[in-house]
């Protein structure tokens, strides 16, 4: 366990964030922080950079912004790369994504035009509605790592970056079950070199930045590092890692209600969720293994929220249900519907019905930022492995085996300022306040 006030390395040089994919996520995170240097824009939504930290008690008004009171790296101090299986440069990617305003995009074409990918790791068995022309060949899986770890340390040297960060922003792929390839590093490496199929390419990238002591984030639910092999790899060669899945949209909404429900003591009879989108992230879903990936992730957030097994009176039995539905015209506008059936005194029942017209990418970005500055920030306090104070950002958290996931929002957050304070040897806030009493 990282001591309370650790050391933490400054955030010195330039800081290489490496996108796997330049899709609508990943470009719109480009583009915002192309827009947001030069003023154009502020980075809302973005918690290390608007958000504030409580130190000490209420009388001291004590309130740094979360910037001031860690390291963490500049935007000015930011370089970007990418891999993806399309050719197109980071402003072509943009603009067929069509998130931003052509307007917006114009003024900085000239950073995002340079921004061209890879070649990446890919097959299509794990990705069934795509096909790009930017792939690797290599005899086999541990071929194709050693080709991305020369390509990191080339990035590195290129660009004369003092640090990485990896961030897996690229399409969700099939579901894979954890088998005994991927228990133990030994057992995962012959894989890698028997071809095995159990390897998807998420985990080739996972691998190739661990082995070059580059933290890793993954905003897909895919499997990925989300196995004791890459785990206990982090953990040995001093590399933080997080994931699962982005937690934007309607997982978000969930996870701000469902913690106020049960607060009250409120009980649940069914909880549909619904949703119509029309980027590319909606075409891969449409196949059903990618979506039962995603159907996974999305729906342990409420049992694990709402305790069944706790609280049988209450969240006994519930009905969940979750569907995506791609539906071109409305592009990464997303629109997420949920009719939630609830019950309170003497079981008399209510409804509650949400319609989220939200903007996926534009939800998605600032987490994109958020999660590169603190894995950042984290390798340099020392900490490694799994990052469970990183929860905030994901709707399917990892956390070391044996240990459930933490989904509730605000605890979520609690746990992430908590950490911050326990790294710059502050005291923890409980929140008790009984002896502004005595
Ligand atoms: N936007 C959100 O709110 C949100 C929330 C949670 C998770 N996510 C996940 O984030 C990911 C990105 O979303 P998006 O909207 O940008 O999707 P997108 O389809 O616009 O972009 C994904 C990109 O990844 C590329 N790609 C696919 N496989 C690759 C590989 N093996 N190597 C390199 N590139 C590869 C694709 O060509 C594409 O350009 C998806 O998996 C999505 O499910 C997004």
């Amino acid at each position: 366990m990282v001591q309370k006030g650790a050391e933490i390395a400054p955030a010195n040089g330039k800081l290489g964030i490496l996108l796997v994919g330049l899709g609508a996520v990943s470009t719109t995170f480009v583009a915002g922080i192309e827009a947001i240097k030069r003023g154009l824009a502020k980075p809302v939504g973005s918690l290390t950079q608007m958000g504030t930290i409580r130190l000490g008690k209420r009388t001291e008004n004590r309130v740094p912004k979360i910037q001031d009171f860690v390291p963490l790296a500049d935007l000015d101090d930011i370089v970007f790369g990418a891999w993806d299986i399309f050719r197109d440069n980071a402003f072509d990617a943009a603009m067929k994504a069509g998130v931003l305003e052509k307007d917006l995009l114009n003024q900085v074409s000239e950073q995002l035009s340079s921004l061209k990918p890879m070649s990446a790791v890919f097959e299509r068995n794990y990705v069934k509605r795509l096909d790009g022309e930017n792939v690797k060949t290599g005899k086999n899986k541990m071929e194709l790592a050693e080709q991305l770890i020369e390509e990191i340390s080339k990035f590195k040297i290129d660009n004369n970056c003092d640090r990485l960060v990896m961030i897996w922003a690229a399409s969700t792929e099939i579901f894979l079950e954890p088998s005994e390839i991927h228990e133990s590093l030994e057992a995962f490496e012959k894989a890698m070199y028997d071809n095995d199929e159990r390897i998807a390419p998420s985990m080739i990238y996972a691998y190739a930045a661990i082995k070059s002591g580059v933290p890793f984030a993954n905003g897909a639910p895919n499997l990925t590092v989300d196995i004791p092999a890459l785990t206990k790899l982090a953990e040995e060669t001093g590399v933080p890692i997080c994931g699962k899945d982005f937690k934007t949209g309607q997982t978000l909404m969930k996870t701000i209600l469902a913690p106020g429900l049960k607060s009250r003591m409120l009980g649940l009879d069914g909880w549909y969720s619904t949703n119509i989108l029309g980027n590319r992230d909606g075409e891969v879903l449409d196949d059903p293994e990618s979506f039962r990936t995603k159907e996974e992730s999305k729906l342990s957030v409420l049992e694990q929220i709402l305790q069944p097994e706790v609280y049988p009176d209450l969240y006994e039995d519930f009905s969940h249900v979750v569907r995506i539905n791609y539906y071109p015209p409305r592009g990464d506008n997303k629109e997420g519907w949920d009719a939630i059936d609830i019950f309170g005194w003497l079981g008399y029942k209510m409804q509650i019905k949400i319609d989220f017209m939200c903007r996926d990418s534009i939800l998605a970005a600032p987490l994109v930022l958020d999660l590169a500055l603190f894995l950042d920030l984290a390798q340099r306090a020392g900490m490694r492995g799994v990052q469970e104070w990183l929860s905030f950002y994901f709707k399917s958290p990892q956390t070391p085996e044996k240990l459930y996931p933490e989904h509730d929002l605000f605890i979520q957050l609690k746990k992430l300022k908590n950490t911050l304070r326990h790294l710059k040897g502050e005291e923890l806030i409980t929140h008790l306040g009984l002896d502004y009493y005595d």
